[in-house]
């Protein structure tokens, strides 16, 4: 009933893998975020299998996210990482993510996140993703000061329309990523002459989210011909890191088939003779994540009837900053022939953005019942946070029949550890 076999209904009770998610809900209580590791091996091997045969590193972009256990468990199946930050680079290299496997992507990145990067397990990381000249200069001074090359590939916009939502949308003109492809040569040229810059490869990556392969195949055409134009001005490009974007069903969309989009790799990219990478994050995790929440009350107002959840906007912000569309089902099987009603699911913040479905749809529900928001792997807990003083929702990877709560909810004490008050408020008041 859910379409995702990691998350379907046993003896009228929605399970995840072999786990009942009531057994999950008394054990650490609501709302949790309930990952399948089942289903993040099936992802990874799709795509994983999809490019067999093919020098190819798929970098898991973390951003999507970043529980540790997830990422160990994407590093155990062979990925690397792609990291957007120091903190993600710290985290990849504690979930024992190898520093040949990371790239190093981010439009901001600072002196001391790229020592971080360069120093990275003694041999530095595999590859910065380099986003303007000011950074190419800043990248090889400080390189330089240690002595190395910084192993770069530049990251050209190629103005191709991933016809996806405008806040995810990246490889348009008027985004702020990249360099446009139109300026490259000169770039390239500018990047070979700097003495800590070692010039390794090209990357794109158009946005996120795309359920149509027809921006990647423009992409890719584009990306080819300025890899047989750069290594003809004598640039040794020796990778393209095609980024990261492939869509998955939230509700009746096709998601991307990886035989599909591994085919115009094999058609446009691989004649180049050329390693490649991918960064994809929303693919390996999104379906592999539901949150689970509680109805705390129904409530019947005038004109609607609102469900108002023991999770809110902070825990999945997807539909207040996107719109997005996430399924919403109840964790007991609605009765057979079960009567839909339209109903507002709600959090309890204080703010009407705090909704995650209008006029959804709705088999009878009464206050106390679960429901599991899905499609939650990514960007849900990635993007948490604690407004309202709301602690962080804690995490659970499932394992077959066994569950591990992979990140606890903090105590307030906790979420207020790193406070302090200032000396005055304990001095004599005069
Ligand atoms: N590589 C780069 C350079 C990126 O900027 C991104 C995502 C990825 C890879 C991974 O993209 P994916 O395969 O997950 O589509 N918070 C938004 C999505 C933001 C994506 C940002 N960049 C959302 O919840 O839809």
């Amino acid at each position: 009933m859910t379409g995702l076999p990691w998350f379907d209904y046993r003896d009228g009770v929605l399970h995840a893998e072999g786990v009942n998610l009531h057994a999950i809900a008394e054990a650490v209580g609501t709302p949790a975020y309930v990952y399948s590791s089942d289903a993040l091996t099936r992802q990874y091997r799709s795509l994983a299998d999809a490019f067999a045969g093919i020098d190819c590193l798929i970098a898991y972009a973390m951003k999507a996210n970043s529980n540790l256990s997830v990422l160990r468990h994407f590093g155990s199946l062979g990925a690397g990482a792609d990291v957007v930050s120091g903190g993600e680079l710290q985290l990849a290299m504690k979930a024992g993510i190898p520093p040949g496997k990371i790239i190093f992507a981010g439009v901001g990145k600072t002196r001391a996140e790229m020592m971080l990067g360069l120093k990275a397990g003694n041999t530095g990381i595999a590859q910065f993703n380099v986003e303007s000249e000011a950074e190419l200069q800043v990248l090889s001074e400080v390189a330089s000061s240690l002595g190395v090359k910084a192993p770069v590939a530049i990251r050209i916009n190629p103005d191709v329309d991933a016809k996806t939502h405008k806040k995810i949308t990246t490889g348009k003109a008027e985004n702020k990523f990249g360099i446009s492809y139109r300026r490259a040569s000169e770039v390239y040229a500018l990047a070979a002459g700097l003495p800590g810059i070692e010039v390794v490869g090209v990357h794109v990556h158009i946005g996120s989210q795309l359920t149509d392969l027809a921006p990647y195949e423009d992409t890719f055409i584009r990306l080819a011909e300025l890899v047989t134009a750069l290594r003809a001005a004598g640039h040794n490009i020796r990778r393209v890191d095609l980024g990261g974007g492939l869509g998955i069903r939230y509700d009746d969309e096709t998601a991307p088939d990886p035989q599909l989009y591994a085919a115009m790799v094999r058609k446009h990219i691989l004649p180049l003779g050329i390693a490649v990478a991918l960064e994809p994050g929303r693919f390996l995790v999104g379906n592999a994540g539901l949150l689970l929440t509680r109805v705390e009350y129904v409530k019947q107002a005038e004109e609607k009837t609102f469900l108002i959840l023991d999770s809110g906007m902070n825990d999945l912000i997807r539909p207040a900053m996107y719109e997005a569309f996430h399924r919403i089902v109840p964790v007991k099987a609605p009765e057979n022939g079960a009567e839909l009603a339209p109903v507002d699911i709600v959090g309890p913040i204080c703010e009407t953005g705090d909704t995650f479905a209008e006029g959804r749809p709705m088999p009878p529900v009464v206050a106390g019942d679960l429901l599991a928001i899905l499609s939650a792997g990514a960007y849900s807990s990635a993007m948490a946070s604690t407004y309202n003083a709301r602690p962080l929702a804690p995490e659970v990877l499932v394992h077959g029949d066994r569950f591990a709560i992979v990140r606890r909810r903090p105590s307030i004490d906790e979420m207020t550890a790193l406070e302090t008050m200032p000396g005055w408020f304990s001095e004599a008041q005069g």
